[in-house]
C-alpha cells in the first residue's frame, strides 16, 4: 500500500457524541471504513493502534440532558455503554474505546491549552455574545435558533445551517431565539481565547493545499481548499458553559474548553490510556521526537461534517503545539441517506443499530456487506431496505454462501469431508487470479476505495462458482472420482483464500468459514500459507447467510414511516406567547360572528379566496389566504368570526373589509373559529 513506508499506524474514528444511539450513517461514515482499513493493516502484520471513544462534552450532551430531564452525567453514562456495546457487536475492532470525561483526557486537554497559551498563540478577545436573561446564562451556539441569512431556513442553529450547510456565527442569524426560554437573547460582553486561524493560513496552504494535493480524497481536499479560499478567521477555543473541561486559567473561572478543542485530543488521551493498560509507549504513535524519520502515520476517519475540524483546526493546534505528528490522511466519507430522505435523529428517520441487532440477530455481516457496498466514499449514497434485500439475496446468499455451501456439502457427500493429497491449489490460472485479488484489495483499501475492494473479494467467490459450474464434479464423480476430488479440493483452497480476504470486511462469516474448513487460529494473516494436510478433516457445513424475505423488508419500511409520523407529531410545539397588551387595546378590536355567503378563488393566485360575508351589520367582501386549505364550495354557509374594524385593504384589486379569524395548528393547518352555540350574525365576541 501507498502508506507502506511507515512503521506504525495511528488510526482514529470520530468520537461519537454520547447523546444518543448509533445509526447506519455512523457505521458507513467513519467506523466501517476505519475498521476495514485497520483489519487489513493487522492482516499484513503492521503495527497499528486503532482508537476511539465517546465525545462527552459540548452542548450536544447538555441539550439531550435537558430533553430527557436528567443530568449530563446520566446521559453520557447511559449512551457511552450502549454505543460501546453496539460497536463491539458489529465487530469494530478498536484497541480502546475511551471517554473524554476521563481524568487523563481532562489533564491532557488542559496541558494542550496551556502549551498554546504560554506560547502566546491565543488572541484574547472581548466580544458580545448572546445571553438568556431568564435562564441567566450565555447561550452555546446550539441553544440559539433563527433564520439563516443564506437560505432563509427558519431553524438554523447558531453555528450551522443544516439546510444549506453553511457555517454561521450566532450573531449572523436573523430573529435569533433562545431554545431555553424561547425569548430573544440579549448581547452581553464576555472574554474568550481565540485560535488565530488567519495567522496559520499560510502554513495551512503549504501543508494542505500543496502537501496533500494528490494524497487526500478529492471530496476532502476540495472542501478544504474552498475554506482556505474564503480566508480563515480566528476561532474561539473557550466557551461560557457549565459542562466540559475547565479552562485552566484563574481569570477564566466558569469557562470551559470548546468541545472541538478537546474532542480530537481525545484520540491522544485514548492512546495514552491504551498504552498504560497494555505496557506500550504511546509516544511512538503520536510524538515527533519518537519518530525522527517520520515512522508513524496518523489517519483520521470521519464523516464530512467534521472535515473542517480535522483538516484545519486540529492540525493547526498540533502544529502550534509542535510536539505532535500531523494527520497523514483524513479520508472523510460523505453522507448516507435513507429511503430517499436525509438520515435524521430528530425526525427519527434512521435505522438504529441496536434495533437492527435485535431484529436481525447474528446478521452483522449482512449489514457490514451492504453498507460497504454502498459506502458514500466520494458522494452521498442511499440505503433502502429493498436494496439491502437484493444485495444480501443476490450476492451474499446466491454467490458467496452458495459457493461455500455447495463445496462443503459435496466434500462431505463424496469424501466424508476428508482431504487427501490436497496441500496446494492445483490450478495455475486460479492461483494467479487469487494472487491478483490480494494485490487489488490492497490497492483499493490503501486508496480508501472500500466498495471496489469488497467487489474484488466477491470476484473470488464468483470465480469459484464459475469453476464449479464448469467442472461439474457431481457428474465426473461417477466416472472419475479423483478428478472430482481435485476440483472440490481446489475449491476448498479458493474458499480458504476467500475467508482470508473476507476477514477485513465480513469478520464474523470469515470466522465461520474457517471453522468449517477446520483451520486453526484466530486470525489468518495474508502471508500465512494455506495448507490442507493429507487426511485433514473438515467440520460440518453451516449455512452462512439466509435469504431475506419480503415480509421482513415491508415491516422495516412501515416501521420507518411510523417512526417519522410519531416524531413529527411529538415535535409539535405551540408558538410562544406574544407580549402583553392592555384591556383597552383588546377592547378596540371589533370581532363579530358571521356567515360566509359566497366563496370563489381569486384569479392567478394560489392562496386567496374572495368571500362575501353576512356580518349581521352588512354584507361585505373579505379576501382571505385560505385557498390551500378549503374548496370554495365547501365553505359556503360556514359560521365564522370576523374582525370587522380592520382597516380595509386592496388585495389583488379587490377591497377586503375585515379578517376571518382562523386557528392555525402547529403543522400549519387552518380551521374556522365559530361560536359553539346558536347566536345571531353580528353578535359581539368579547
Ligand atoms: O460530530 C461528532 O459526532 C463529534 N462528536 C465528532 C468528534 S470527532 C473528534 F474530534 F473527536
Ligand atoms: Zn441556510
Amino acid at each position: 500500500m501507498e502508506q507502506d513506508k511507515f512503521k506504525r499506524y495511528t488510526v482514529t474514528s470520530a468520537l461519537p457524541y454520547a447523546n444518543g444511539p448509533l445509526h447506519i450513517g455512523h457505521l458507513a461514515g467513519a467506523y466501517l471504513p476505519a475498521d476495514i482499513f485497520v483489519r487489513h493493516l493487522r492482516l499484513q502484520r503492521k503495527d497499528v493502534v486503532y482508537v476511539c471513544g465517546s465525545d462527552e462534552h459540548g452542548a450536544a450532551i447538555t441539550i439531550k440532558a435537558k430533553k430527557e430531564n436528567t443530568t449530563p452525567q446520566a446521559i453520557i453514562d447511559k449512551y457511552h455503554h450502549q454505543i460501546k456495546d453496539t460497536f463491539n457487536n458489529f465487530g469494530i475492532a478498536f484497541d480502546i474505546y475511551h471517554r473524554t470525561s476521563s481524568a487523563i483526557h481532562h489533564t491532557l486537554s488542559q496541558e494542550f491549552f496551556l502549551n498554546l497559551y504560554e506560547k502566546g498563540e491565543f488572541i484574547e478577545k472581548y466580544s458580545d455574545q448572546y445571553f438568556d436573561e431568564e435562564f441567566e446564562q450565555f447561550l452555546a451556539d446550539r441553544y440559539i435558533v433563527g433564520t439563516c441569512p443564506n437560505c432563509a431556513n427558519e431553524n438554523a442553529y447558531g453555528d450551522q445551517c443544516e439546510k444549506c450547510g453553511s457555517t454561521l456565527n450566532a450573531t449572523d442569524l436573523i430573529n435569533p431565539k433562545s431554545t431555553l426560554s424561547g425569548n430573544k437573547p440579549i448581547l452581553k460582553q464576555t472574554k474568550h481565547w481565540y485560535l488565530p486561524l488567519d495567522k496559520y493560513q499560510p502554513w495551512l496552504e503549504e501543508w494542505l493545499l500543496v502537501g496533500k494535493k494528490d494524497v487526500w480524497k478529492t471530496n476532502v481536499y476540495g472542501q478544504c481548499s474552498s475554506w482556505l479560499k474564503q480566508g480563515l478567521q480566528p476561532r474561539s477555543m473557550t466557551r461560557d458553559l457549565d459542562w466540559g473541561i475547565d479552562v485552566p486559567l484563574p481569570e477564566a473561572a466558569g469557562k470551559k474548553l470548546y468541545v472541538w478543542l478537546d474532542a480530537p485530543i481525545g484520540y491522544i488521551s485514548a492512546t495514552k490510556q491504551w498504552a498504560l493498560d497494555n505496557g506500550k509507549n504511546w509516544q511512538l504513535y503520536w510524538k515527533k521526537q519518537a519518530n525522527p524519520t517520520d515512522d508513524a502515520c496518523l489517519i483520521n476517519f470521519i464523516g464530512k461534517d467534521n472535515i473542517v475540524f480535522h483538516c484545519i483546526t486540529f492540525p493547526s493546534i498540533l502544529n502550534a503545539h509542535g510536539d505532535y505528528i500531523l494527520p497523514y490522511n483524513v479520508p472523510a466519507n460523505e453522507f448516507l441517506n435513507l429511503e430517499g430522505d436525509k438520515l435524521s435523529t430528530s425526525r427519527n428517520h434512521a435505522v438504529w443499530l441496536h434495533e437492527y441487532l435485535d431484529e436481525f440477530a447474528g446478521k452483522q455481516d449482512e449489514l457490514r456487506f451492504v453498507l460497504t457496498s454502498i459506502m458514500p466514499e466520494t458522494s452521498d449514497s442511499e440505503f433502502t431496505w429493498k436494496d439491502y434485500q437484493a444485495r444480501v439475496n443476490n450476492e451474499l446468499v446466491a454467490i458467496l454462501g452458495n459457493f461455500v455451501n455447495r463445496v462443503m456439502i459435496l466434500m462431505h457427500k463424496y469424501f466424508d469431508g476428508k482431504v487427501l493429497d490436497g496441500k496446494a491449489l492445483k490450478n495455475k490460472d486460479i492461483n494467479t487470479q487469487i494472487a491478483n485479488a490480494y494485490t487489488l484489495v490492497d490497492a483499493h483499501i490503501s486508496t480508501y476505495k472500500f466498495r471496489n475492494a469488497l467487489q474484488s473479494v466477491m470476484d473470488i467467490a464468483r470465480l469459484g462458482n464459475r469453476y464449479l459450474t464448469e467442472t461439474e464434479p457431481w457428474k465426473t464423480f461417477k466416472t472419475e472420482p479423483e478428478a472430482a476430488r481435485e476440483v472440490l479440493q481446489n475449491c476448498l483452497h479458493i474458499i480458504g483464500h476467500l475467508s482470508v480476504l473476507m476477514q477485513a470486511f465480513l469478520p464474523h462469516s470469515a470466522k465461520k468459514i474457517q471453522q468449517m474448513l477446520h483451520l486453526k487460529g484466530d486470525v489468518f494473516y495474508y502471508d500465512e500459507e494455506l495448507v490442507f494436510e493429507d487426511g485433514h478433516q473438515l467440520n460440518p457445513a453451516q449455512l452462512l447467510y439466509e435469504k431475506v424475505e419480503d415480509a421482513a423488508m415491508d415491516f422495516q419500511i412501515a416501521k420507518l414511516q411510523d417512526k417519522k409520523t410519531e416524531a413529527l407529531q411529538s415535535q409539535k410545539v405551540a408558538q410562544p406567547a406574544k407580549p402583553n397588551i392592555t384591556f383597552e387595546q383588546f377592547a378596540d378590536l371589533d370581532i363579530r360572528t358571521a356567515t360566509i355567503l359566497t366563496a370563489e378563488k381569486v384569479a392567478k393566485t394560489k392562496k386567496l379566496l374572495k368571500l362575501t360575508v353576512d356580518t349581521g351589520i352588512d354584507t361585505r367582501t373579505i379576501v382571505s389566504g385560505i385557498a390551500e386549505y378549503f374548496e370554495p364550495e365547501n365553505i359556503v354557509g360556514k359560521r365564522v368570526s370576523v374582525l370587522i374594524n380592520l382597516a380595509p385593504r386592496e388585495i389583488k384589486g379587490i377591497l377586503s373589509q375585515g379578517m376571518i379569524l382562523m386557528a392555525e395548528n402547529t403543522d400549519g393547518k387552518l380551521s374556522f373559529v365559530a361560536p359553539a352555540g346558536l347566536v345571531d350574525n353580528g353578535s359581539v365576541i368579547k
